[in-house]
């Protein structure tokens, strides 16, 4: 499928999206949105993507946040409705079975800090900046922010940003647990692709149990997180990855994952 507002691309198993709309620092509008939406669908269906990276056309900005010049134009209840549309992405993006990189390499403000939150890790550059501004529009964030951030960051480091609207940079967001890790703008796709391609290579079926034990588990307490770990440790064993994995080990070897049937 082609879009207008994202660009889809493949590198062997690991599936790219670019934001595509460098001239308004890739703000969010409703196609964007559809777009997204549909590129989500199509690779969580497409069992021979292995690995997601979300990133932002240009060197500017990853998501400067949602399409401001569409926003003024709102009503309540079509407001409403943006921010349902883009929470509904959200979880459908977290929702991927896959790992899902957030490669940010410029601005991640707004719906930018939001849709890189909804991703299981961040990369960024050391150009890069978050921040949730709304309060400075006289909003507040709408695609998830005051929820997922202060899930991640903690209540309070959550407020001070939300409330104050001010931007930090990448050291600072590693601080404070926000990003994984941050590199120089011209190794930050190397490495983000590096580490795509080190889970690629990794069994399907455990990459999917890791991601649903951590996900499910989390908000639960330890012996019902650990109930499902136990279900999807055992969901493995039947698995030619878990065989091959074994095995290699066994037999003094590089094992070879994703080779029998899905
Ligand atoms: N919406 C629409 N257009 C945007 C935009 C946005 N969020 N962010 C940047 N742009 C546009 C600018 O209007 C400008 O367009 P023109 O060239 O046509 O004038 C172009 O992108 C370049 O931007 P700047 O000239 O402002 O670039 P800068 O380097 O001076 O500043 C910036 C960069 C600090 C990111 C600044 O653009 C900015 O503050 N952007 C808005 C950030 C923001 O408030 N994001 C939150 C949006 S609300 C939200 O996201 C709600 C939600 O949770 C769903």
């Amino acid at each position: 499928m082609t879009y207008q507002t994202i660009i889809v691309t493949r590198e062997d198993s690991v599936a790219v999206v670019k934001f595509n709309r460098p001239k308004a620092l890739n703000a969010i509008n409703p196609d964007v949105i559809r777009e997204l939406g549909s590129a989500v669908e199509e690779i969580g269906s497409d069992l021979s993507v292995g690995v997601l990276i979300l990133t932002g056309e240009g060197e500017k900005a990853f998501v400067a946040g949602a399409d401001i010049s569409h926003m003024v134009h709102l009503s309540p209840l079509e407001a409403r409705q943006f921010s349902a549309n883009g929470q509904r992405l959200l979880f459908a993006l977290e929702g991927l079975s896959i790992p899902v990189i957030a490669c940010v390499n410029g601005f991640a403000l707004g719906g930018g800090t939001e849709i890189a939150m909804a991703c299981d890790f961040i990369y960024a550059s050391e150009n890069a900046k978050f921040g949730q501004p709304e309060i400075n529009l006289g909003l507040i964030p709408g695609f998830g922010g005051t929820q997922r951030l202060s899930r991640l960051v903690g209540k309070a480091v959550a407020k001070e940003l939300c409330l104050t609207g001010g931007m930090i940079d990448a050291a600072e967001a590693v601080r404070i647990g926000l990003v994984n890790k941050v590199f120089p703008a011209d190794r930050l796709w190397e490495e983000t692709m590096k580490t795509a391609r080190i889970m690629a290579a990794k069994g399907r079926v455990s990459l999917e149990a890791v991601k649903h034990s951590i996900d499910r588990g989390f908000d639960l307490e330890l012996a019902s997180g650990c109930a499902i770990e136990a279900d999807n440790f055992a969901l493995c064993f039947p698995g030619p990855d878990a065989r091959e994995g074994m095995r290699a080990f066994l037999e003094k070897r590089t094992p070879v994952f994703n080779k029998g049937e899905k």
